[in-house]
């Protein structure tokens, strides 16, 4: 008979880079996760998080959290359709929504909830979801998860994409998927393109900007507004707090309509807790920072072009992309992860990525730079990531 936990007893992977001392997951910090960070009482740079605009740590997110903490207590044990909704949880709606310019916002308890909630909800058995090759994982299981057929088109080709919408039935239902600021390598999706295409054929659009609300745009609005769209070119817009907002949740901005549809339809928000009053707090505190971080967001540009240019002339292999994250390819997995292992040992923490998360041939340390780092920071972490690539041969 079979036992569905053989594969778990078999499953040694983990122990064979543990014991090579290889292993690079669930590293244990001891500090608040900003700029620099402690693992295991040593001072390291952070180059390993999505806390792009600095804010964890921010004396105003600091204070704002706690007072919610003291006006609203710790949870909310509830989903927002009954006993989980806090004048916090509308303040925040109300302010996203204007910041971004929607009619309405619907706030999420996580980002992934947020498309393995929407896409289901909107789609039905005769629909077609279309999406880019290369979306976050919560996308494809959204996808999963939705009664609508899914088409994946190639990552970032608009002429693959027209392919594919010609062949649909030109009556049914259709949903194109795409992320602003793709999550690994920081790309950004040719969205005038994509969502003229889209129109064309009848698809709605929706995008996921989740690396990129509060970084790109003129006021952090994010990647359409960056690209200079226009607001009716993106039917959704979505995205997360656990980012540059530093907290946790996720959003959906749309009319009216569809965010009083989703409100009452999309079962990951109907049948899951509403977030916890400090997080809200933070995110309502967040938006005003992002809305008024003009100079945070200079200096970050200012530190990307000099963390890139400084990796490209010690010779690495990196993707240009105007978003905080830095991608070091590296193409091989035992290598990949010694070059993050020798990072660490020397101060500096970058997330390696290997299959499933990229082909393999591919592997890389996703870094990524923060609004906060200094110049000393960076210039730092470059010596140690040029002294530690030279001396594992993976640049000469
Ligand atoms: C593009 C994208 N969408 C959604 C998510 C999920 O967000 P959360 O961490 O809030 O669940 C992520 C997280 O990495 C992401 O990169």
């Amino acid at each position: 008979m079979k036992n569905i936990f053989t594969k778990a007893e078999k499953f040694t992977e983990p122990q064979k880079f543990k014991k090579l001392g290889l292993y690079p997951y669930f590293v244990q910090f001891s500090a608040t996760i900003g700029s620099r960070t402690s693992i295991q009482g040593k001072e390291t740079i952070m180059l390993g998080s999505n806390n792009y605009m600095g804010l964890t740590s921010h004396p105003e997110m600091l204070k704002a959290a706690k007072n919610a903490i003291d006006q609203f207590g710790t949870g909310c044990t509830g989903s927002r359709l009954l006993n989980g909704t806090l004048d916090l949880h509308n303040e925040m709606e109300e302010k996203l929504s204007k910041f971004l310019e929607y009619d309405d916002t619907i706030a999420f308890s996580t980002g992934f909830q947020v498309n393995i909630g929407i896409i289901g909800a909107l789609t039905t058995k005769k629909d077609y979801v279309i999406s880019d090759e290369k979306n976050h994982a919560s996308i494809i299981d959204g996808c999963r998860l939705s009664k609508a057929k899914t088409i994946v088109y190639k990552h970032n080709d608009p002429q693959d994409l027209e392919k594919k919408l010609r062949e649909l039935p030109k009556e049914a239902g259709k949903l194109l998927i795409t992320e602003g600021v793709f999550s690994i390598e920081g790309d950004l999706a040719p969205l005038k393109e994509i969502t003229e295409i889209a129109h064309q054929y009848n698809a709605k659009v929706m995008i996921d900007d989740a690396h990129a609300t509060g970084v790109l745009g003129e006021h952090g609005e994010g990647t359409p507004n960056h690209l200079g769209l226009k607001k009716d070119d993106v039917d959704i817009l979505s995205g997360t707090f656990s980012k540059s907002f530093a907290s946790i949740g996720g959003f959906a901005s749309a009319s009216e309509e569809v965010i009083n549809y989703l409100k009452h339809t999309a079962r990951s928000f109907l049948f899951s807790a509403s977030m916890p009053p400090a997080s809200c707090a933070s995110v309502i505190k967040a938006t005003e920072l992002i809305k008024n971080g003009d100079d945070m967001r200079e200096n970050l540009r200012n530190l990307l072009k000099r963390y890139r240019k400084g990796l490209v002339d010690a010779g690495f292999n990196t993707v240009y992309s105007e978003s905080a994250i830095v991608p070091i390819i590296v193409g091989e997995q035992v290598k990949n992860f010694q070059l993050w292992r020798g990072l660490l040992d020397n101060g500096v923490y970058t997330n390696p990525y290997m299959i499933p998360a990229v082909p393999i041939g591919h592997e890389l340390l996703r870094s990524s730079i923060i609004a906060t780092h200094s110049k000393r920071d960076i210039d730092e972490a470059l010596e140690i990531i040029e002294n530690v690539g030279r001396s594992l041969k993976i640049i000469s």
